[in-house]
């Protein structure tokens, strides 16, 4: 399945090359072209209006051109199929209208484009048209859930309540230092702490040492205050997980309301991503809260997952679990990275955890109950188990 792909863009955006050429490749073998041959090559604006101009006589840029090497629409598998053509400038300056991504916007043209080479064409009849279309919505739907299918479902683990029963006494143990290195040891993808206002927990002084000595992810959850933002910028932890928070509160009660506070919140993701921080924001899995947090510049979300498990009927936990599978669906759509945690249990765990849109689970409480009884290596391993599907 030879696929060429080569780039004269400027460089001014910045494309995975072979993320796309994987594309490409599941493209082919969804179309029934694996052993056929396909040329891609990225362009910019000027290098495309001169192709267009060309070949279609029309002097301005387009998003993407197609040049069959095959007639009609039987093609054989094996066959030289042709070149496409895509303008990184058109296809970003549309990614950007539609606040979509630029890797997702290249996915389409690149369906478009393949389309035209396998001999269907939107210009020549309505009916054509529909059918090009009702085949492009196919492969993007048959791209996404096999991009969703490659990656394995990670876990990782908030130790805040090793915190919590260090300053119960007040001492200096247990310490959350430690054990986030056993969590990492048993396999966890990463260390989620919060750093609190009234500070009930973790410390200054514990989230200063994680990031010296955590090594796969540091996850610093906070509230959106000047003070702690100020931390986060000053520390450079992997990430930061917004939330809302309230001092009375026992744990971290409702997602945020993003589209509530757009302006403040885009202002604090831009000075993150400045830093080189992403920023994930905790929401309620409520279509509106995940497209501002797409709109705002959000890297990632992380689906509410409370109200899922603190449903006290069969029919409330199913309909609870439609709103994560829908919203995770929706985000990843989005081009979001999506996370899910709160309340998630060795009970309630393995539904979430394998749907195919999540990429990281956040869990403190069930893991560190169970760590007290059969210790934290040993606790990590068996939620570790479930999250992957394996117990
Ligand atoms: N995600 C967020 C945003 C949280 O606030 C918390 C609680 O600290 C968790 C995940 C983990 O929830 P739990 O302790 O119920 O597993």
């Amino acid at each position: 399945m030879p696929v060429h792909i080569r780039s004269e863009a400027s460089g001014r955006h910045s494309i995975d090359l072979p993320r796309l050429r994987r594309s490409a490749e599941v493209l082919l073998k969804a179309t029934g072209q694996q052993r056929s041959e396909l040329s891609i090559l990225l362009v910019d604006d000027p290098a495309m209006r001169v192709l267009n101009h060309q070949y279609r006589h029309k002097d301005k840029p387009t998003n993407v051109l197609s040049f069959p090497m095959q007639e009609g629409t039987e093609i054989a598998d094996g066959s030289l199929l042709g070149d496409i053509v895509i303008s990184v400038d058109t296809a970003a300056r549309e990614a950007e209208s539609m606040t979509t991504p630029l890797r997702q916007r290249l996915n389409w043209l690149l369906i478009h484009g393949l389309i035209h080479l396998l001999g269907y064409d939107h210009e020549r009849s309505e009916t054509e048209a529909i059918l090009m279309e009702f085949r492009e919505r196919e492969l993007q739907n048959h791209l996404l859930r096999t991009e969703r299918k490659n990656t394995m479902t990670q876990l990782a683990i908030n130790v805040d309540h090793v915190a919590t029963l260090r300053q119960a006494r007040g001492i200096n143990e247990p310490d959350p230092v430690l054990a986030a290195g056993i969590c990492e040891l048993a396999g966890a993808s990463g260390i989620v702490v919060h750093l609190r206002e009234d500070r009930r927990h973790i410390q200054d002084r514990d989230v200063r040492i994680l990031r010296e000595t955590v090594k796969t992810r540091l996850n610093l959850e906070m509230g959106a205050t000047p003070e702690i933002i100020s931390i986060a910028l000053d520390v450079k932890p992997d990430m930061i997980t917004l939330v809302p928070e309230k001092r009375q509160e026992l744990t971290t009660e409702g997602g945020l309301n993003v589209s509530g506070q757009k302006k403040k919140l885009a202002a604090v993701i831009a000075q993150m991503e400045k830093s080189g921080i992403p920023v994930s924001l905790f929401i309620d899995p409520d279509p509106k809260q995940i497209k501002t947090a797409a709109e705002i510049g959000a890297a990632f979300v992380e689906i509410h997952t409370g109200r899922y498990c603190d449903a006290t009927t069969e029919t409330m936990r199913e309909h609870e679990f439609e709103l994560v599978a829908a919203a995770a669906n929706e985000a990843f759509a989005l081009g979001l990275t999506v996370n899910a945690g709160h309340g998630l249990n060795y009970q309630n765990v393995s539904r979430v955890a394998a749907l195919d849109a999540i990429h990281e689970l956040s869990i403190g409480h069930s893991v560190m109950a169970r760590a007290i009884m059969v210790g934290m290596d040993q606790a990590v391993r068996e939620m570790l188990a479930l999250v992957r599907g394996n117990s």
